[in-house]
Order: C-alpha cells, then sequence, then structure tokens
C-alpha cells in the first residue's frame, strides 16, 4: 500500500499522561508512514489520498511492548507459585535451554511472532536466549511479521546452570559482538539489535565491561531488569558490594542511561536514590504489573514515576506475565495501583484510564522515537478495534468504549494493524 493515505473512524491517542483526545468520525492522515494529523475534514492538501473507511470502528495508536521474554512464550500461565530466583531455576532455564535447537526454536518462536502479530502491539523490546542463531531466527521472524521490534541475545556468564551460562566473558562477549554484525548485515529494516545482559547476577562484571565496549562502537541500546524482588536485589548486594543501590550495578559500567539508552524492567524496589538516577539518565522503566503480581514481586510506585516525569512504559513480561495482551497490562497496572494505595501507601493514588493509555502508547514508545500518537510527525503506527461483539444496551461515547477494551477485549476486536504506514492485516 502507498504510505500516503487516510484512515476514517474514531480516533483515541495521548497528548500527554492526563489529556486524552477520543474523537469521533475524524480522518487521520498518514503522509509518507507519517501522522499527518487528526481532521475533521480532510485537508485540502491530502484530497487525492485514498482513504479507508473503518465506519464505526476505534483507530489508536499501537501499543509499546517495553519488556517480553519471547522463549518464555510457551509456558505462559504454567508454573507460577514460586518467587523471581525459584522461578528462573525451575521453569525459565531449563526453558531457554531448548533454543539450541534451531527446530524447537523455529516452532517456539513461530507461535510468538505470529501471536504478537496478531495482538495490539506494534512495538516491543523483546529478550531471546543466550543462543546467537536462534534470535537472529526470532529477529527474521519478526521482520517477515511487519512489527517493529528491538531484540536481544541474552548475556548469562555466571549463576546459571552449566547447561544455559555461557563459557566465559570473552565467549559471551565474542557472541554477542558476532550476533550484531550479523543483525547489522541482514539489514532489516523494522528490527534492531538492543544488548541484553539478563541481569546483575546473570553477568560478571569483566562481561559488563565488554559490553559497554560493545554498546559504544555500535552505538546500541540496553534492556535488563532492576529491583524486582528483595532476594534479588539482596543478592546484587552481595555480588556487587560496592554498590549502594542496584542500579549502581550498571551505572559503573556506563550502561544505565545517558550515552545508553536503556530500558529497565520493573524497579518495585527502587529507593529514592535509584528513582533519581533514573530521573537525571533518562533511563525508561517497564511496568510490569502481572508479572509483579503472579511471582509475587511487589508494587511498582508508577504514580512516583508518572509525578517525577520519568519515562515509563508497559510491559508484559511474559512468562512472568501470562498474555501478551497490553489491554490486559492496562487493566492490571490500574488494579494494582488500588491494591498498592489501599494497602501500601495512600500517599500514591490509584492510576487512571488516561495514565494506563498513555503508557502503552506514548509513553513507552518515546523509547523508539516519536511513536505512540498521532500527532504530526510521529510514525504511522495504527490500530483498529471492533468492538461490535462486546453488547450494550446504553449508548457509548468513545471513550467509554475504549475503556471497555482495556478490561475486556482480546484478539478478535483487533481488525486491522499498521506500523510505519505499512499495513499487517
Ligand atoms: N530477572 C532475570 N531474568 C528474568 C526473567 O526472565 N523474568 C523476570 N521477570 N525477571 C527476571
Ligand atoms: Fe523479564
Amino acid at each position: 500500500m502507498e504510505k500516503n493515505f487516510i484512515l476514517k473512524g474514531h480516533v483515541c491517542y495521548s497528548v500527554d499522561k492526563d489529556r486524552l483526545i477520543a474523537e469521533e468520525n475524524r480522518y487521520v492522515v498518514c503522509v509518507d508512514g507519517k501522522s499527518g494529523g487528526v481532521f475533521k475534514e480532510i485537508p485540502e492538501a491530502c484530497a487525492s489520498f485514498p482513504v479507508v473507511d473503518y465506519g464505526d470502528r476505534l483507530i489508536i495508536p499501537g501499543f509499546s511492548d517495553l519488556h517480553i521474554h519471547a522463549p518464555q512464550y510457551s509456558y505462559r500461565g504454567l508454573g507460577m507459585d514460586m518467587e523471581l530466583l525459584e522461578w528462573l531455576e525451575t521453569n525459565t532455564f531449563p526453558e531457554e535451554a531448548k533454543f539450541s535447537d534451531l527446530e524447537y526454536a523455529e516452532k517456539s518462536y513461530g507461535i510468538f511472532t505470529e501471536n504478537l502479530r496478531k495482538s495490539a502491539t506494534t512495538r516491543a523490546c523483546i529478550f531471546a536466549t543466550v543462543h546467537r542463531e536462534a534470535t537472529l531466527l526470532l529477529m527474521d521472524q519478526l521482520e517477515a511479521s511487519g512489527l517493529a521490534a528491538m531484540v536481544g541475545k541474552v548475556n548469562m556468564d555466571r549463576n546459571a546452570p552449566d547447561y544455559l551460562r555461557e563459557a566465559s566473558y570473552r565467549v559471551s562477549a565474542e557472541e554477542t559482538e558476532a550476533w550484531v554484525k550479523n543483525a547489522i548485515q541482514r539489514g532489516y529494516k523494522n528490527t534492531q539489535p538492543i544488548l541484553t545482559p539478563r541481569f546483575t547476577p546473570s553477568c560478571t562484571d569483566e562481561l559488563m565491561a565488554e559490553l559497554k565496549k560493545i554498546q559504544k562502537s555500535y552505538e546500541l541500546p540496553l534492556q535488563s531488569h532492576l529491583s524486582e524482588n528483595p532476594g534479588e536485589i539482596a543478592w546484587v548486594k552481595e555480588l556487587c558490594p560496592w554498590s549502594e543501590v542496584y542500579g549502581d550495578a550498571y551505572a559503573r559500567f556506563g550502561l544505565f542511561g545517558e550515552e545508553c539508552p536503556t530500558v529497565m524492567a520493573h524497579c518495585v524496589y527502587s529507593n529514592d536514590r535509584e528513582i533519581q538516577m533514573m530521573k537525571e539518565r533518562g533511563v525508561f522503566i517497564a511496568h510490569c504489573p502481572e508479572s509483579n503480581t503472579n511471582i509475587s514481586s511487589g508494587v511498582a510506585p508508577v504514580r512516583r514515576f508518572l509525578d517525577e516525569g520519568i519515562h515509563v512504559g508497559l510491559g508484559s513480561d511474559v512468562a512472568g506475565g501470562s498474555t501478551e495482551s497490553i489491554f490486559h497490562a492496562m487493566a492490571h497496572a490500574i488494579q494494582v495501583s488500588k491494591l498498592r494505595w489501599r494497602l501500601q501507601d495512600a500517599s500514591l493514588k490509584a492510576l487512571t484510564v488516561e495514565e494506563v493509555f498513555y503508557m502503552a502508547t506514548k509513553g513507552g514508545g518515546e523509547f523508539f522515537g516519536k511513536v505512540g500518537s498521532f500527532e504530526p510527525g510521529y510514525e504511522f503506527d495504527a490500530v483498529i478495534l471492533d468492538d461490535s461483539r462486546l453488547k450494550h444496551p446504553q449508548e457509548l461515547d468513545v471513550k467509554k468504549r475504549l475503556e471497555r477494551m482495556i478490561y475486556f477485549s482480546d484478539d478478535r476486536e483487533i481488525k486491522a494493524k499498521y506500523v510505519r504506514g505499512n499495513q499487517l492485516f
């Protein structure tokens, strides 16, 4: 399809965390893959553009999933009666080891990629495994799907079972650089490498120092985990006695924002100092409420992150989370924020529909550039929602229809999807 076109329908998008535009019968203009804005009438200059009339359907920017593990998709909804460290040993590491087998990887990643393609997610930050070839295979599949993704070969050179741990920090770094080169050679349009040290307990100081060199040479972003679980945080303190807060274990190596665009999942237990560091360094937080519930991690102080102006988006964190649906992540974010307010800290009010929609679109989208809104100049990612299956006897305005989608929609409502002006379906 030409990248100049117009979509007609009821349009919802965020201007900021408190301002959600929800308007009936509007024209959303795509000019050369970018948004030209939202209009009541077709602008004169676009009179020749083809118009796709989506009638009574909703048009929203696509969602960004800032944190998801592709190899864990196979065991979503299984084995969660444990906390993080036991859960990793019991479920995660044995499953991730299977990705040395490319046939298994192709089958598993095929299911993951197809389901992500059908979801309302247009952008994602994805963990693969330590395996270079399987990670490239995942990148090939994602590229073919039309989604826009950052994908990481995971690094682990300590505290993992022999069958999964990389042989040394040198091997891990060499494999990582080779993978980055392979990814560049493949000339992907929508799939980018992102450095992915699993978390501090999995990576020696020597490996972190090597990753910094690779990060600098290839100007790569980075994703990891931070302050998710009390046992994990105590372990990091033992492993890095020089660190005052967990974030220092990344910052010491130049892998915590600033010159290194960084997204950290969870930040449930980040204290004042760690929060201040993330703010100053522009670190993005991936809030993963369902995972934080399933593996009993806790509830992150998201209201505080928003009030402080820290970049924060949503993550499904499959398989800590059971679903790739960012609609469900939005509902979970609201729900856990209410429990946190009631049970833990009445000074932080619960999150609103406006705020979680902002986090799912523009807040998280900013990690990818101008992504997550229909304001002029934003990359044209759009999802068309048909809620006619979800019957109601009363009149509902556009914002209320969107609100219901958050709580009880599924794939069946997602009728069409565009990434950078290309229609996926
Ligand atoms: N910390 C280190 N690895 C993981 C993982 O795979 N999932 C989650 N939720 N936390 C982690
Ligand atoms: Fe995770």
